[in-house]
């Protein structure tokens, strides 16, 4: 299987074909991430506040859209490692709008009847999810809040799909940065991790810190412009994972971790927005 690519405007779905279409009871005028991620990964689901941050930030990182597909493909590549795991629920938090290569199609594609539960708290999201996934009975989409691990984790919309003492694949994937407060992220990973058994895997990436001015550049956009953006450093990202079995190829940049072509040259910028990996619960 190879990676996707980034066209992938005309695979949106057609709810959101025409620009004025807009969910009920949805403000399309205050810019939202995940509207904004999907106007960075070139699809339809945003709306011109939503675009303007988008370009914002493309602005400050040419290529952008590349590192955000980075993002997809990682998911794409560590859901099939869990799925090769006998990982067969997946609870993806902070899910974003449903592009190409989701979470359920990929799990569904390794393993069917993979269950998968998306999470976010953008009803955005939802509304979007509903469309493309009528009919089928192994996924659905909750609309909350990924801060109170122990009320979505009882929730029915959770507990409906998802077995608590069976292997979870948790997917933490370019959201945490959005949690400013470190002490506050790690408690909230830390719960997740508690509440699943052995045997069950943790696929987190992040927006990285490093030296490159585009990054800084890029942090103070998404600070300015969404409110959020904590951009850590690998040393950091990798303590979300204590105490689990760190996979190969360990926590490196998104583009390094198990490419579905060799690498060859150095990394762009853009792929060394987010770092990440996969960990198990032995
Ligand atoms: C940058 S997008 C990443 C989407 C997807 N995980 C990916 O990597 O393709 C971040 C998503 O996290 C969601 N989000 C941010 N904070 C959240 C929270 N506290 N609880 C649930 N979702 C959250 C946003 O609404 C957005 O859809």
């Amino acid at each position: 299987m190879t990676d996707a690519r980034p066209d992938a405007a005309s695979e949106s779905h057609p709810d959101s074909s025409s620009d004025d279409w807009a969910p009920t009871g949805i403000d399309v005028t205050t810019p939202s991430i995940a509207r904004v991620y999907d106007a960075v990964l070139g699809g339809k689901d945003n709306y011109p506040a939503d675009r303007a941050v988008a370009e914002q930030m493309l602005q400050v990182m040419p290529g952008g859209r590349d590192g955000a597909w980075e993002g997809r493909n990682f998911l794409a590549r560590g859901v099939r490692a869990m799925a090769e795991q006998g990982i067969r629920q997946f609870l993806d938090l902070g899910s974003g709008l449903p592009t190409v290569q989701n979470t359920h199609e990929v799990a569904q594609a390794a393993a069917p009847g993979a269950r998968t539960v998306y999470v976010d708290i953008d009803p955005i999201v939802l509304a979007h999810g509903r469309a493309i996934l009528a009919g089928d009975e192994f996924t659905s989409v909750v609309t909350a809040d990924l801060g109170a691990p122990a009320e979505l984790l009882a929730s029915p919309g959770v507990r409906d799909l998802i077995d608590l003492s069976q292997p979870v694949g948790l997917i933490l994937l370019n959201v945490t940065h959005h949690i400013v407060d470190d002490a506050a992220v790690a408690k909230i990973v830390d719960a997740y991790k508690a509440a699943t058994v052995p045997g069950s895997g943790l696929l987190l990436a992040q927006f990285c810190r490093s030296t490159e001015p585009e990054l800084a550049a890029l942090e103070q956009v998404a600070l300015k412009a969404l409110g959020s953006g904590r951009f850590r450093t690998m040393a950091e990202i990798e303590a979300f994972f204590d105490g689990w079995e760190i996979a190969e190829p360990g926590i490196d940049y998104m583009a390094k971790w198990r490419p579905e072509t060799p690498l060859t040259g150095d990394l762009t910028i853009a792929q060394k927005v987010a770092g990440g990996g996969l960990a198990f619960k032995r």
